[in-house]
């Protein structure tokens, strides 16, 4: 994971979170230059030496990555990080979880992992909806953050997001604001536990010397990208199933392959997330190669961009036509694939695993 502690030039510089002393000489110098704007509203007891004055400029580097002393969202609405957690001076270093729950005098707020759904407001669960309204603080992907609807974005106190990349310091960012007192809320796409920051967030809450218990953490969850993509193409997941994501920024690519190996063998009706990117595309061209190991080329696939939103695209394809549509829009990182097993037929523009009835009853 790559870090930095640049912070978007187009952001203000206060602290709403905000470490109450020892600061280092570059970051109170440039608070000194921005008076009004450097309110600390987290209440961290100690030392952040962020490089809050580095602005970055560039569009979708891994600069953006930031650790959570010092980036800033991007959001207008949104602010520098909490300060309590460490910082680096070298864009090259690891994100590295700074504060620990000592760092912290206030009574804990609640902290809880949102699902958002697929992407618009209708499908987001009510409970989800309920939690964001309800949350003080609100804390994600800038992608995400841009599809709450305003009712919830104009109810927050604070809102901090930040571009892609940067999973590690957001969830920390989030989990100092609730230390720190705030009612916090940090959301992702789909559900927490799918790909997603639930486990991330326990992870560090636990590295920090704080408990789940103490912040009340909860999750919430959401619809995943299988079951809303399902959906769209009909009844493709109905029998056994498993999810594989073709990212191997966390796993590496011989242990996704021997996946893909093994569910493709056993007959699962498989889901892929993550399938493409512009640095990684020979992982998808290695997942369609394995897929056609184990399966008939006529073997269907449902293809759904962007389920939900604005840019949808739904299409039904056989196995053996994946690998060229690698090269179309229509296969891009919000694509889930979602392959047949060899049951699985497709009937008036749906697809059908069956589940196993007809071998029990007549219909
Ligand atoms: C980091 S994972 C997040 C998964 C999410 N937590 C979930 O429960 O679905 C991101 C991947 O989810 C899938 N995805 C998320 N939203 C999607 C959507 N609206 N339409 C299609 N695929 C989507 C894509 O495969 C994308 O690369």
């Amino acid at each position: 994971m790559s870090t930095d502690n640049t912070t978007d030039a187009s952001t203000e510089t206060e602290s709403k979170c905000g470490a109450s002393e020892a600061q280092s000489a570059s970051e109170t110098e440039s608070k000194a230059e921005t008076e009004t704007d450097t309110a600390s509203k987290c209440g961290a007891s100690k030392a952040s030496s962020s490089t809050e004055t580095t602005p970055d400029t560039s569009d979708d580097s891994a600069s953006k990555c930031g650790a959570s002393s010092s980036s800033s969202s991007s959001s207008s609405s949104s602010s520098s990080s909490c300060g309590a957690s460490s910082s680096s001076d070298s864009s090259d270093e690891e994100e590295e979880v700074g504060s620990t729950v000592d760092d912290f005098d206030a009574e804990p707020g609640q902290l809880i992992a949102v699902g958002l759904g697929p992407g618009q407001p209708e499908g987001m669960t009510a409970r989800a909806r309920s939690a964001l309204l309800d949350a003080e603080h609100i804390v994600g992907y800038t992608t995400y953050v841009d599809l709450l609807p305003d009712e919830i974005t104009d109810g927050a106190d604070d809102i901090y997001d930040t571009p892609m990349c940067g999973e590690v310091s957001r969830t920390e960012e989030a989990i100092d604001r609730a230390l720190a007192g705030n009612d916090v809320a940090i959301i992702g796409s789909g559900d927490p536990n799918v790909y997603a920051l639930a486990g991330l967030a326990l992870e560090i809450i636990e590295s920090k010397g704080a408990t789940a218990t103490m912040l009340d953490f909860d999750v919430v969850p959401g619809v995943p990208a299988a079951q809303s993509c399902a959906a769209r193409v009909g009844a493709p997941l109905v029998n056994d199933t498993v999810s594989i994501s073709l990212s191997d920024h966390l796993t590496d690519m011989p242990t996704i392959e021997s996946r893909l190996h093994a569910a493709a063998k056993e007959g699962f009706t498989i889901t892929i997330y993550n399938p493409w990117s512009r640095k990684r595309r020979d992982n998808y061209e290695k997942c369609c190669e394995i897929l056609l190991e184990h399966r008939d080329p006529e073997t269907p696939v449902g293809v759904v961009h962007a389920a939900g939103r604005e840019d949808e695209q739904v299409e039904i394809v056989e196995l053996g036509e994946l690998p060229e549509l690698g090269e179309s829009d229509l296969v891009d990182m919000t694509t889930t694939l979602l392959v047949g097993n060899e049951d699985t037929y497709v009937w008036d523009d749906r697809m059908v695993t069956p589940r196993g009835y007809e071998t029990k009853y007549d219909y």
